[in-house]
């Protein structure tokens, strides 16, 4: 990969802002999601039945009356299934297809019916004679933390002496917080058909993250090897994490009914069943017991984060693992303990939401820097500042891994400058000392996050190239689309990496029968292991084509060049394409298969310290919100952005997934609220009363930028950093602001206030009642307004 030794005019691929291969197809509607494939002759169409309680035993689950519905062809149950009932991914065995004898959550599936089309299904499905006698159910981590029930283990993490620390810190203080979970809201909802071969074999065509697990656990719910089962993913309609592990379970009732039947089968989720039915992002309790000194630097901390993970585990382990590593995000704590719990309830599993507990662990240290801020009336960006990760001896994690990428103390000062944030922390100031009603907040808050599967046997990936005989080019590999541009970066490189123009890259459907094995694409880590996967078959191909070209033209290798869609043999030119005809004719291999590995990392989870992630990625938000202190209601004027996604494949891309991270994000800590009544149905499953961000609700000022001083140190692909995830968390800065505007709007008494206690979502509602709580506790001083 010498880019400097090639000196061609034709623009190359990597670097450029190009638009997402699919761009145009998504705008005018003919980009194929599931339900968009043409539909094969024969057709059933799938729906199913669920458990109306959250815990019960079943006694009686009659199907006769659905069965005799006109129309109906099949119904399967747990009875039905010639394998093992279970899809649980880390073969926890604690989630049944169909439940079997008992349920577990309001919402949980029963029995699937087949139909000749889907209104009759829909309506088939209601007609069960379904009975089941209650017990005793845990809705939320409250309770299941009294009852000490969980779905695996509680794990410690620590270095240092917490608890000598605390005792004998400067300042001391101990806090709450409770953050709520997140719907995906993917608008492609959970889809999939099955398709029958010969021999009982199955085609799959499924809306995943995670095509291999999938045919993996279709195998093993039919008793068949995995083998006869092939799973293509061409794209999602969105994901966000919610098509990691819980796509399967619809994928898997299609293949039952196509088995059964020797027909086609297709599911789709109708989107109240999607909200009711699927896991969510973990809800969370984080308690936290601090000391520091008089400068607000943390001397020592005791965290405990307990995650609501619903009825089984999931990947609940991993997730409350990440929450864990995130617990410091920028900062060195000197003497920490962290606690994670991971409770078991009577609700939907929840799962994989991007950031996978990040952004949860985040908040936590996040609300500790602004209660340090509030203790000692300082700055929170200066309390922000000093606890950041150093060097020498303060730059060691709380896993024991040394942090030597940090680039925040300077990309913090570029978004200080950019944003002129000194000057409008004063303007916030001036602005609420003349405003009674409306209150200003602005923070800064930095993000640095882990890139790697924590697990790491899963940081693998593998690719498959063809050259065909004109010079076009087939890529696979086994990563998958949905939406975040992962196969346009993956294009680029391949394209770069013979010199061809991007047109002559075909982008193909990931499929399992092409590249086997392959982890979810997931962890932000899509980009950076599948190119690398699909260069390492581009180089293969490249290398042969140069020990052909230097035989058949008796040259050295050395003088082998490839140029713009050219390649230099000595003083001969010849295109790629005359080439390639002639490494065919000369019965050259034009194939090749490319695998990749993440370097350097380790990790011992026993004593929770290694090395798990191979670098950082870092940004760094300000957030500006106006907040009305009657209403409760809020508006973001304002943010800044600067990002370092080392240098960028494709930059338009990237911004993409800042801009839309941040927007998710904002939509979790402000808008978006999950809530279950007393019987443990969801009641907030539709667009009507789960409200996410809409156009409306972008900040009107957005100033995002790649921060261009940006490298990746580690041997990443063109050295180029992961981006999927970590802007999201970007977002903690509107909670932070808004916080501080509530605290603007508190009439003080002589008393200091302290940082107020808001929860998250930051609805309306919630600020409201903090403001009214707060006010209550603050001896009221007519004479002294807030600010
Ligand atoms: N962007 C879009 N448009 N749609 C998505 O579903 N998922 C996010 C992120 N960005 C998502 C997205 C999540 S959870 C992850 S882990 C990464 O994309 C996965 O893709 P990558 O590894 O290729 O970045
Ligand atoms: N991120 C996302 N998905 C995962 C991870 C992770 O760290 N580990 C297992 N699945
Ligand atoms: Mo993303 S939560 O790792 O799918």
């Amino acid at each position: 990969m010498n880019r400097e030794a090639h000196s061609g005019t034709a623009r190359l691929a990597v670097r450029q802002s190009l638009p997402h291969d699919s761009a145009i197809k998504h705008v005018t509607g003919r980009a194929a999601y599931i339900d968009d494939i043409l539909e094969p002759a024969g057709l059933l169409h799938v729906y199913f039945g669920t458990s109306r309680c959250a815990h019960g035993r079943i006694r009686k689950l009659d199907l006769s009356k659905v069965l005799q519905q006109p129309g109906v062809v099949a119904v399967v149950s747990a009875k039905d299934i010639p394998g093992l009932n279970d899809f649980s991914p880390m073969h926890t065995l604690d989630e049944e297809i169909f439940a079997s004898k008992t349920v577990h959550f309001h919402g949980q599936v029963l029995f699937a019916v087949a139909t000749k089309d889907r209104l009759t299904a829909r309506r088939a499905a209601t007609l069960a004679d379904i009975e089941i006698e209650e017990l005793p159910a845990i809705l939320d981590i409250e309770t299941a933390m009294e009852q000490q029930a969980y779905v695996d283990q509680p794990h410690e993490m620590k270095r240092g002496d917490a608890r000598t620390a605390l005792s004998q810190a400067e300042h001391r203080f101990q806090g709450e917080m409770v953050l709520g979970g997140q719907d995906h809201f993917y608008l492609e909802g959970q889809a999939a058909m099955s398709v029958p071969q010969e021999d009982g074999d199955l085609m799959i065509y499924s809306s995943s993250q995670h095509p291999s697990e999938l045919q993996h656990l279709v195998a093993q719910a039919l008793g068949r090897p995995n083998h006869a089962i092939t799973v293509e993913v061409r794209r999602m309609g969105g994901a966000f994490g919610g098509k990691e592990t819980q796509a399967a379970q619809w994928a898997i009732i299609t293949a039952l009914l196509a088995d059964k039947t020797g027909r086609p089968a297709k599911l789709r989720l109708d989107r109240d069943d999607d909200m009711i039915s699927t896991g969510k992002r973990h809800d969370f309790r984080i308690r936290y017991d601090v000391g520091h000194d008089q400068s607000g630097r943390i001397q020592g901390i005791d965290i405990e984060l307990a995650a609501g993970c619903g009825m089984s585990a999931d990947l609940s382990g991993p997730i409350s693992d990440r929450a864990m590593f995130h617990s410091d995000n920028a900062y060195y704590l000197p003497n920490v303990r962290i606690m994670s719990y991971r409770c078991r309830t009577h609700t939907v599993s929840n799962t994989a939401f991007r950031g996978f507990g990040g952004p949860q662990g985040m908040m936590g240290i996040e609300r500790v820097m602004d209660a340090i801020a509030a203790n000692l009336e300082l700055d929170p960006l200066q309390v922000r500042i000093v606890n950041l990760y150093g060097i020498k001896d303060r730059n060691v994690t709380p896993y024991h891994m040394t942090v030597d990428d940090n680039v925040l103390p300077e990309l913090i000062d570029d978004l200080v400058a950019m944003s002129a944030y000194t000057r409008r922390c004063k303007e916030v100031k001036q602005f609420n000392g003349s405003s009674k009603v409306i209150k200003r907040g602005i923070a800064l808050t930095p993000v640095k996050f882990g890139i790697s599967f924590t697990t790491t046997f899963l940081n693998q990936a593998g690719a498959l190239v063809h050259v065909y005989k004109d010079g076009s080019i087939h890529l696979n590999h086994g990563g998958t689309e949905m939406g975040q541009g992962l196969f346009i970066k993956v294009a680029q490189v391949v394209a770069d990496a013979f010199r061809v123009d991007l047109e002559r890259v075909k982008i193909t459907a990931t499929n399992t029968s092409k590249v086997p094995n392959t982890s979810a694409t997931a962890a932000s880590s899509g980009t950076d292991m599948n190119a690398m996967a699909a260069l390492d078959a581009c180089m293969t191909i490249r290398q042969r084509l140069v020990s052909f070209a230097a035989e058949q033209y008796k040259v050295t290798e050395n003088s082998i060049r490839f140029e713009p869609n050219q390649v230099m043999i000595g003083a001969i030119t010849r295109s790629f394409d005359e080439l390639v005809m002639e490494a065919y004719l000369g019965r050259i291999s034009l194939s090749a298969t490319g695998f990749y590995r993440t370097p350097k990392i380790h990790y011992d989870r026993d004593t929770a310290s290694g090395r798990p992630f191979l670098y950082f990625s870092y940004g760094a938000a300000v957030s500006e919100v106006e907040l009305d202190s009657l209403t409760g209601e809020h508006r973001i004027r304002q943010v800044d952005i600067l990002h370092d996604v080392g240098r960028s494949l494709n930059p338009a891309i990237d911004l993409g997934q800042i801009e839309g991270g941040y927007v998710q994000g904002a939509g979790w800590l402000t808008s978006e609220e999950l809530w279950w009544d007393k019987q443990g149905a969801l009641r907030t499953h539709a667009p009507s009363t789960y409200k996410i961000p809409v156009c409306s609700d972008v900040p009107e000022a957005f100033n995002v930028q790649i921060w261009e001083k940006g490298e990746n140190r580690e041997p990443t692909i063109h050295k180029s950093k992961a981006v999927g995830e970590p802007p999201l968390m970007l977002a903690i800065s509107v909670h932070c602001a808004i916080n501080q505007a509530i605290t603007a709007a508190i009439t003080k008494g002589e008393s200091q206030t302290g940082v107020p206690p808001l929860d998250v979502p930051a609805t309306p509602e919630r600020i409201l009642t903090c403001i009214h709580d707060m006010q209550q506790a603050t001896v009221a001083d007519p004479d002294k307004p807030g600010g």
